[in-house]
């Protein structure tokens, strides 16, 4: 049976056009779900727009059009065409504007309240509109500049609003146990280790029941049982990953698709790990597998992102180094798991160094070689032992790196086979082994075990680097498709086949930064 893999990306809202922080986000879920396909698993991965609540509405009235408009132009002209530029291999797309996700969101309302979860009352609180999200005092810092004197959101650095609205709320208040045992039991629930201690330390304060409904205005799903009140915005995008497969009106894809690994930036892990279980529990469904929250992309030492003015499309990136190279550097260069600091520096000195240096080079002596001396046909021969050792241990490291979502160590793990082939060569140096009959044999063994260590290798970076891994793949004979292959038996793989000619990969790039 394989094992079913169900991952999601967020919803991103759909205010602006996306930056690399997204991309970031969206790479790095791919990347887990072509691994997994390619373990042969059940897989399935999810991504799509959040596109209800105020920052929209007021996005949209600001640019003169409704916010159906707006959200239908920037998902057509930003949103999907981000996905195709990066080359996410995404199973499904939900709009929160769909019909199948407001049906299910009413569904799911009706449940909680019937389960008695929901009840009406006052509610003053203090919303920032940038997070959608009500704010504690812990959550506010001194503004500068023109807010000097007031308290900002931490992460926007705008200031908060107060809402005075008598709305639904939900008893979250009721849960805070529940989920303290939930982290107890099963300690991989919220990864890494450091957004799991913070969500914990966040529930043992004690949780307040949270307001789950607006009515002063109107761009959102409509409570089923009370028409003037939209769903917070939220509450209902939290939905997504139920209402896109089956929640409500197909229990039998349900059943297969659920539950769920949500892929998250830490900044919005307490939603993921503290508000989405509770409404599992009060709704009687399965807990999601894994809430991971990764770092940041920071820019000037800050979140980067385009209401600071720091953000960065990636196709400024991609129009120099290609996407391969950009899914590379982002999954390589920074722990999942921990920030990292973007600069056009590093991406150039890595690009260089690890992918036109490194394995570029790799793949184009290995396969001039093996045509100037073996006429172009892999020989037939035993892989030596000790690369053959290598590569094993490599797929086994980078095997187990997933399971534990560090990407950044899986690429590290392929890229050691790299690193070890190009030492390899030199120490063995075929070009004098070709000099001495005698030595035939011995050329064959050191060329067949480049090549096999290059089709593990280009099997390994296959779900960071799909059509480069095509090009090495089909470059040292393998046949077919990579994505074609089992990723968990890499190192199981000999060529046989001719080898034919490698294109340029990573041609080298003289001006990394685009002029501005
Ligand atoms: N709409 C909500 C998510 C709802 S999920 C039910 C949202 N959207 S967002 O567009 O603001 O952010 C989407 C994702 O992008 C989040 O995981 C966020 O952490 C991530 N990032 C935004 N800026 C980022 C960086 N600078 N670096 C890394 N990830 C960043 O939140």
């Amino acid at each position: 049976m394989p094992e079913r893999f169900t991952v999601t990306t967020p919803i991103y809202y759909v205010n602006d056009v996306p930056h690399i922080g997204h991309a970031y986000n969206e790479v790095a879920t791919d990347v887990l779900a072509r691994w997994h396909r390619m373990r042969g698993d059940d897989t399935w991965m999810l991504t799509g727009t959040d596109e209800h609540g105020q920052k929209i509405m007021r996005t949209a009235a600001a640019n003169g059009v409704s916010p159906q408009e707006w959200t239908d132009r920037l998902v057509e002209s930003a949103w999907i065409p981000q996905l195709e530029l990066l080359n996410i291999a995404n199973d499904d797309y939900i709009r929160t504007t769909s019909e199948r996700h407001k049906v299910g969101v009413r569904i799911f309302l009706e449940r909680l309240k019937e389960a008695g979860y929901i009840y009406h009352g006052e509610f003053e609180g203090q919303y920032c509109v940038g997070c959608e999200e009500y704010k504690t005092a812990n959550d506010l810092v001194p503004g500068t500049g023109e807010f000097e004197g007031q308290l900002v959101c931490a992460i926007h650095s705008r200031p908060i609003e107060v809402v005075r609205e008598a709305n639904y709320f939900f008893k979250l208040s009721e849960f805070g146990d529940r989920l303290l045992a939930l982290y107890e039991e099963r300690p991989d629930y919220v990864q890494p280790e450091h957004v799991r201690n913070e969500v914990r330390q966040f529930v043992k304060q004690g949780l307040n029941d949270l307001s789950i409904s607006r009515n002063t205005f109107d761009w959102g799903i409509k409570v089923p049982w009370d028409e003037t009140h939209v769903v917070y915005v939220w509450f209902e995008a939290l939905l997504n990953y139920i209402t896109a497969n089956g929640y409500g009106v197909d229990d039998e894809l349900f059943a297969r698709r659920w539950p769920a690994v949500h892929i998250v930036g830490k900044d919005i892990a307490r939603f993921h790990a503290v508000i989405w279980p509770a409404m599992q529990m009060a709704a009687g469904i399965e807990i999601s597998s894994h809430v991971f929250g990764h770092g940041w992309l920071l820019v000037g030492g800050e979140k980067m992102s385009k209401s600071k003015a720091t953000g960065i499309e990636p196709r400024q990136i991609t129009e120099v180094f290609g996407v391969d190279a950009f899914r590379y550097y982002f999954m390589s260069a920074i722990a999942f798991g921990s920030d990292g600091s973007f600069s056009w520096e590093d991406l150039d000195a890595r690009y260089h160094a690890e992918l036109a240096n490194g394995l570029g080079n790799l793949a184009s002596r290995v396969i001039a070689m093996v045509h100037k001396y073996c006429d172009g046909v892999v020989p037939e021969v035993a892989v030596d032992a000790d690369i053959l050792a290598l590569t094993t241990d490599a797929v086994g490291r980078a095997e187990r790196a997933i399971d534990r979502f560090a990407i950044d160590e899986a690429v590290d793990a392929a890229m050691s086979i790299v690193e070890r082939l190009n030492g390899y060569i030199t120490e063995q140096a075929p070009w004098v082994l070709a000099k001495d009959e005698a030595q035939r044999d011995r050329l064959a063994a050191v060329l067949a075990s480049n090549v096999h260590g290059i089709g593990t290798a280009a099997i390994l970076l296959a779900p960071v680097m799909p059509d480069t891994a095509q090009k090495l793949w089909a470059a040292v004979g393998g046949e077919g498709d990579v994505l074609a292959q089992r990723i968990q038996a890499a190192h199981e793989w000999q060529g046989t086949g001719r080898v034919t000619t490698v294109p340029p990969l990573f041609p080298r790039i003289e001006q990394a930064q685009p002029a501005s």
